[in-house]
C-alpha cells in the first residue's frame, strides 16, 4: 500500500482480546468459558447494531453491562462475578505482538489512531493500563457521533480531523463486518484474520488480509 498516511485500528478484537476477561476466570467459569465470552461479545455487538437502527443510543459500557446480563443468564454464571467480568474488561490484554509494531509505526511518518466503539474513558484505560498511551496520536470514540460503526459517521472522523482522503487511510479491524463497513466507506480496509475465520458477503474484499499486525509492516510503504 502506498500514500498511507494515516493507519487507524479497531480497538475491541483488533488490539485488545475481549476473550481475555472471561479467560481470566476460566476457573471459576468452568469449560463452557469461551462459548460465553463469544456470546457475550456476539449480543453486544448485536446491541450496538440494534440500537442504531432503533436510534435508542447507550454508551458502550452500558451495551456492554446490558449484554453480560443476558450472557450469564444465558449461561448460569453466578451474578456475584458480574462485577470481576466487567472490571477485567476495563483492563483487556493486547495481543502480544501489539506493542512491539506500534512502537514501530510510531517511528513512521503517518497518523496512528484508534477508531473504536468504545466509549473515551474506556479507550483511554485500555490504552493506560497496557502502557501504550503515548503511542497513539488520537482514540477516536463514536461517543462524538453517537451512532455505533459501521455508520458512515463514524469513519468520517479521522479523515475530517486529519483532512486527508479515505484512500489515505488503512484501517484495520479483526472483525469482518468493520472491515465491510470501513471498506465500504472507501478505506483500505485490511482484515487482521487472527483465526482463521471466513470472510463476509457485503460486497467489499478486504485490500489486504493479515495473520496479525506484524505482517502489516511489509505491506506499507513508507514515506
Ligand atoms: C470496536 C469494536 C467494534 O472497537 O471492536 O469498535
Amino acid at each position: 500500500m502506498k500514500n498511507i498516511k494515516a493507519i487507524i485500528f479497531d480497538a475491541y478484537g483488533t488490539l485488545f482480546d475481549v476473550n481475555s476477561a472471561a479467560e481470566k476466570c476460566k476457573d471459576k467459569i468452568g469449560g463452557k468459558w469461551q462459548s460465553f465470552a463469544n456470546y457475550w461479545r456476539t449480543t453486544q455487538l448485536e446491541y450496538t447494531w440494534l440500537r442504531s437502527l432503533m436510534k435508542r443510543h447507550k454508551d458502550f459500557w452500558q451495551v456492554t453491562e446490558d449484554s453480560l446480563d443476558k450472557s450469564m443468564k444465558a449461561y448460569k454464571i453466578d451474578s456475584s462475578m458480574k462485577d470481576e467480568l466487567l472490571d477485567l474488561y476495563k483492563i483487556l490484554s493486547p495481543f502480544k505482538e501489539v506493542p512491539e509494531v506500534l512502537k514501530t509505526l510510531k517511528e513512521k511518518n503517518l497518523k496512528l489512531a484508534i477508531l473504536s466503539n468504545g466509549t473515551p474513558a474506556l479507550l483511554n484505560q485500555l490504552v493506560k493500563s497496557n502502557n501504550l498511551e503515548n503511542l497513539f496520536d488520537d482514540l477516536f470514540s463514536i461517543e462524538e457521533v453517537r451512532i455505533y460503526k459501521p455508520d458512515s459517521k463514524v469513519y468520517d472522523m479521522p479523515t475530517k480531523k486529519y483532512q486527508i482522503q479515505k484512500n489515505e487511510v488503512a484501517f484495520l479491524s479483526a472483525n469482518t463486518w468493520d472491515v465491510s463497513g470501513a471498506g465500504n466507506y472507501g478505506y483500505n480496509s485490511i482484515w487482521v484474520n487472527r483465526n482463521n475465520n471466513i470472510f463476509d458477503n457485503l460486497d467489499y474484499e478486504p485490500k489486504l488480509e493479515i495473520k496479525n499486525l506484524q505482517d502489516l509492516l511489509p505491506n506499507i510503504e513508507f514515506n
